[in-house]
């Protein structure tokens, strides 16, 4: 056995063509995707205070961003609606006419080769900010369902190429897949939302999408940020019913969750690099307390190595700049 002083590991980091050379994990354009923020009405470009250089777009100014989007090479774009009118059942969420219906019209028409998948989930579009319909003070599971399997319908007919159920909902990805199946699109894949936590780090994103719970909290539907276990029987179940791509969310603070998915499932990862995440890097990088750049993408690279096929973030657009830039 070979040990210092003839070991030396020092060698193969010497210089940047041997650590180009070894390097075991990348962060590519390819794997990226950016969350939009879609608003009803006209001529808005708002910028989200809690997250600095992410705005909210109404369907008619969203061509420069989608613009700027596929010039990047970001492979991918994740919407997210802002309806003018939210009730009870969420129903702005699944009219056909809808708010995303519309933006995924726009974006095709600008973008036609742009994969456009969407966020499938009521807190956006109900009164109370639940992820589903209430029935005695609580989020009733089966009376959801039906509405996410309209809601996904409506923004399969509208052209969307992927659907990303986020509600946590049990049964979902299976109404979903047959709906979407029953009525021809059966070449839509479904990447759900599978371990997705009752975490601190959607905050920023809740003012974005206006969707804080009005009451309570998401306890009973989100999972408990202590369970890696849990999150496999998750995984388990939504691949049981027909889920594509299987998504952990967070990200930074569940890489164990991402490492414990990768070695028990085949199927792609996709790991959420949510907003508190990024507006974390975000403030501490204008006060001058980190390296933006480094952090981020020392963040991204940790998330590919804990085993995720594909990152959706926020830094997407920057993340683009800096790798074009090396070459
Ligand atoms: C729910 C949803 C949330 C996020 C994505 N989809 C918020 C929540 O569950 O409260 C959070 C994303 C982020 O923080 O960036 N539709």
């Amino acid at each position: 056995m070979v040990s210092f002083p003839q070991l030396r590991l020092r060698r193969l980091r010497r210089t940047e063509v041997l650590r180009n050379l070894v390097r075991e994990t990348e962060v590519r354009i390819e794997n990226l995707i950016y969350p939009l923020f879609i608003e009803e009405g006209r001529n808005i470009k708002r910028e989200i205070d809690a997250m600095p250089g992410i705005y909210r777009f109404s369907p008619d100014a969203l061509a420069e961003e989608i613009k700027e989007v596929t010039r990047l090479g970001i492979p991918g774009v994740l919407l997210f609606g802002i309806p003018a009118h939210k009730d009870e059942k969420g129903s702005s969420g699944i009219d056909p006419e809808g708010i995303i219906s519309q933006a995924i019209k726009t974006i095709k028409d600008i973008a036609p080769k742009l994969l456009v998948i969407t966020d499938v989930c009521l807190c956006e579009y109900t009164s109370h900010g639940h992820c589903g319909v209430i029935r005695n003070d609580c989020v009733d599971n089966d009376q959801t369902l039906p509405l996410l399997a309209k809601m996904a319908l409506a923004h399969a007919a509208a052209g969307a190429d992927m659907v990303a159920p986020s509600d946590m909902m049990d049964g979902r990805v299976r109404v979903i897949r047959d709906a979407l199946d029953d009525k021809g699109f059966t070449e839509i894949p479904i990447m759900s939302y599978a371990a997705k936590y009752n975490s601190a780090f959607y905050g920023p994103f809740r003012e974005a999408a206006g969707s804080a719970p009005q009451f309570g909290n998401r306890h009973s539907y989100q999972m408990d940020p202590a369970n890696v276990r849990e999150a496999l029987r998750e995984v388990e179940q939504d691949i049981a019913e027909g889920a594509d791509i299987v998504m952990v969310k967070p990200a930074l603070a569940y890489l164990d969750v991402i490492r414990s998915v990768r070695d028990t499932f085949t199927h792609p990862i996709a790991a959420y690099n949510v907003s508190g995440e990024y507006s974390m890097v975000k403030s501490a990088a204008q006060q001058g307390w980190l390296d933006e750049r480094r952090t981020v993408m020392e963040i991204l690279t940790s998330i590919r190595r804990a085993g995720a096929d594909i990152v959706i973030t926020y830094h997407a657009k920057e993340v683009a700049g800096w790798l074009s830039e090396k070459e």
